[in-house]
């Protein structure tokens, strides 16, 4: 269910604890673009590394690579994306508001399915233990009458899109009777579909200037370069080839914070396998992305796969890895079978066999290809927003406290001395010098140490250190724990040992 009390104090909190800022805030901003703040990139480092670690280096057969923003203006009509990369958009007419028309409709579904969850409940509640929730909405009238309407809904929807016939998309959202959210007027122009690349030109003179796209995705730098890696690398099928970069989409309806923006981040893998087994292995990508979210401790409920029925243009099965922002379940990640499609498009269009040799088969075949896709600032998102957290306390108050995963959080440890005299701040200076070696770690003497503790949880800091008057006898700390707020009493030089016992990646990935 959607919290929009939540996710407005989700980007306030970015913002007043240096994780994301507006771009371009003095000028009034730019809309659906964001920049990254000081402790926003350690974040969004820490993401792409655990990505990249569980990806490129645990495997021997994936190998990463970082390819040009800018690309041959070819590349993009041979994917289908001059072609094919649209959306439908529709236009209010009172209030000049622009909407994706199958965003409208998923919306109006999502509704409905909202009513199947009230029923549920409320089913749940007048049977209590003798509830069967699975024989429930397998029987009950109302429900069914509610997916079928769903599946009616989105059956046309999904045959419309596919056969360009916009008319009737439009014609559906007036049978629906879909106001603009906004406004609640009904309203509509006809529905038209627009481009997402954005053009530019290389070039120093207008007329000799060449018409570029701004990659809308990384994946293309990866099929262009497959045979280069394959040959160089001498890479044998099964073999991956992964990156991370940007990606620029003219998004319409960019909205939700840094969910949907115009220059964003993704993590791509495309994997090249024999045709024929892209079956076994996009149920093995779908399983293997599962468990690296799962690994992070995030909460399995706030996961679940979406099947995609109406498939992109080079697509044979596809899934989505939604989680639940504070807007409700959206796409986290998608697992693509890809079939041959780009390779295929790529040697048609710039006239290079792009095939494998098969030692073990003896032959050449173009491969088939299996894709993940993450977004980066997405990711972001969801670690974020989880871990935002208010706690009531036993002392009749509240603390906020980030509780973002201590392998991922910007700042591992923070020292602090209790008082700044007697030599504490020297103490506490040699043991951030100590430590920085091996984390990210802060010195803070500001304010009462009480303070400098929920400063510190609001930034989602795992660790506080306290020198207090003790260390200067004993060699001890306090080290307070974020999460529990529990305190230790420990010898110095035991502390690396504590803190990369909690934000060693491998203790993390293992989790996988
Ligand atoms: N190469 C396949 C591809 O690009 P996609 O589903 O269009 O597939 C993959 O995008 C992922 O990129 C999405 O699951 C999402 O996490 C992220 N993404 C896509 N558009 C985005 C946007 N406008 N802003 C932020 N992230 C986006």
């Amino acid at each position: 269910m959607a919290d929009d009390n939540q996710f407005k104090k989700v980007i306030s909190h970015a913002k007043e604890y240096g994780y994301v800022f507006q771009s371009s805030e003095i000028y009034d901003g730019l809309s659906a673009v964001y920049d990254y703040a000081q402790n926003g990139v350690e974040l969004k480092n820490n993401i792409r590394d655990y990505w990249w670690k569980a990806m490129v280096q645990m495997n021997e057969n994936i190998v990463g690579i970082d390819t040009a923003i800018f690309m041959h203006p070819t590349i993009w009509k041979a994917s289908g994306h001059v072609d094919a990369f649209n959306d439908p958009l529709i236009d209010n007419k009172d209030s000049k508001k622009r909407y994706r028309a199958d965003v409208l409709i998923e919306d109006y579904c999502a509704k409905i399915e909202s009513k199947i969850n009230k029923e549920v409940s409320k089913a749940a509640k007048r049977f209590g233990d003798a509830f069967n929730k699975e024989e429930f909405v397998s029987t009950n009238p109302r429900v069914l009458g509610y997916f079928e309407k769903i599946n009616t809904i989105l059956t046309r929807m999904g045959n419309s899109l596919e056969s360009e016939d916009l008319a009737d998309v439009k014609a559906l959202i007036e049978e629906l009777e879909i106001a603009d959210p906004l406004t609640g007027s009904k309203n509509w122009t006809d529905v038209k579909q627009f481009n997402l690349m954005f053009g530019t030109k290389l070039g120093a003179s207008a007329e000799h200037a060449m018409d570029l796209y701004l990659r809308p995705e990384t994946a293309q730098g990866i099929f262009v370069n497959f045979l280069n890696v394959q040959k160089t690398g001498r890479m044998k099928i099964p073999f991956g080839i992964a990156q991370t970069g940007k990606a620029f989409r003219n998004e319409i309806v960019a909205r939700q914070f840094i969910f949907r923006m115009r220059e964003f981040e993704q993590m791509e893998m495309q994997f090249f396998i024999k045709p024929g087994t892209q079956k076994e292995w996009y149920e093995h990508w779908k399983e293997t992305r599962m468990k690296w979210h799962l690994s992070l401790g995030m909460g399995a409920d706030n996961y679940r796969f979406h099947d995609h029925e109406k498939l992109a243009h080079y697509a044979d099965a596809a899934s989505d890895i939604e989680f639940k922002f504070p807007f409700g379940f959206k796409e986290l990640e998608g697992i693509h079978s890809r079939t041959d499609f780009d390779l295929k498009a790529h040697e048609e269009f710039s006239g290079k066999k792009l095939q494998y040799f098969d030692h073990e088969e003896n032959k050449s075949y173009t491969p088939y290809v299996l894709e993940t896709s993450i977004g980066l600032d997405r990711m972001f998102l969801a670690v974020f927003s989880n871990a935002l957290t208010e706690e009531a306390l036993d002392n009749n108050t509240t603390r906020t406290v980030l509780k973002l995963p201590a392998v991922l959080a910007p700042t591992k440890a923070a020292i602090l001395p209790l008082v700044k005299k007697d030599g504490l701040p020297e103490i506490a200076r040699k043991i951030v010098e100590e430590l920085k070696w091996d984390f990210n770690v802060a010195y803070d003497e500001k304010d009462a140490v009480g303070r400098r503790y929920r400063r510190q949880d609001a930034n989602g800091t795992p660790f506080c250190i306290t020198v207090d008057h003790d260390t200067k006898t004993d060699n001890t700390v306090t080290i307070r724990h974020r999460d529990t707020m529990e305190q230790q009493r420990v010898k110095i030089e035991d502390l690396k040992a504590i803190i990369k016992q909690e934000v060693d990646v491998k203790n993390w990935l293992m989790k996988m």
